[in-house]
């Protein structure tokens, strides 16, 4: 395992150095990010997941909180109706056929917050 993570890990240092004084990369453990209420982690490990702890797709990864700020300055509405239409790289519904409205905000919220130490 250490030897796989190593090189990733180092090269996030050095990125991290070299530019200091910006905020903290993506957390190491993202693949590990899960919401606490059971129904949202189930929805979020079948959707948003498989994109949002994967960088080479280019989504704001999960508990990014750096990569999220500008998107959520935007605002929930605009947010919202970014998931349902598609966006970018992003299908409609963000893959979540079944998911409601108060669903898709729960999972953005979980997504651009800190993870829970
Ligand atoms: C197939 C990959 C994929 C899936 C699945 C996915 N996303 Fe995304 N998402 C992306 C990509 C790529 C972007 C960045 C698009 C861009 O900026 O061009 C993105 C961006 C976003 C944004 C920011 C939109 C904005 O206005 O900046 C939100 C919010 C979001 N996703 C929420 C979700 C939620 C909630 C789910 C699960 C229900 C989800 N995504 C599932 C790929 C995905």
């Amino acid at each position: 395992m250490n030897k796989i993570y190593g090189l990733p890990v180092l090269l996030l240092w050095l990125g991290t150095t070299a530019c200091g004084g910006k905020p903290p990369p993506a957390p190491a453990n993202v693949g590990d990010l899960l919401p606490a209420d059971a129904e949202l982690a189930d929805i979020y490990q079948r959707s948003c997941r498989s994109c949002h702890i994967v960088a080479d797709t280019s989504a704001p990864l999960t508990g990014d909180t750096a990569a999220w700020q500008g998107r959520m300055d935007q605002g929930m509405d605009t947010l919202l109706q970014h998931v349902v239409d598609g966006f970018g790289g992003m299908p409609p519904l963000g893959m979540c056929f079944e998911c409601d409205e108060q669903q898709f905000i729960a999972l953005i919220q979980f997504m651009a917050q800190p993870p829970a130490e």
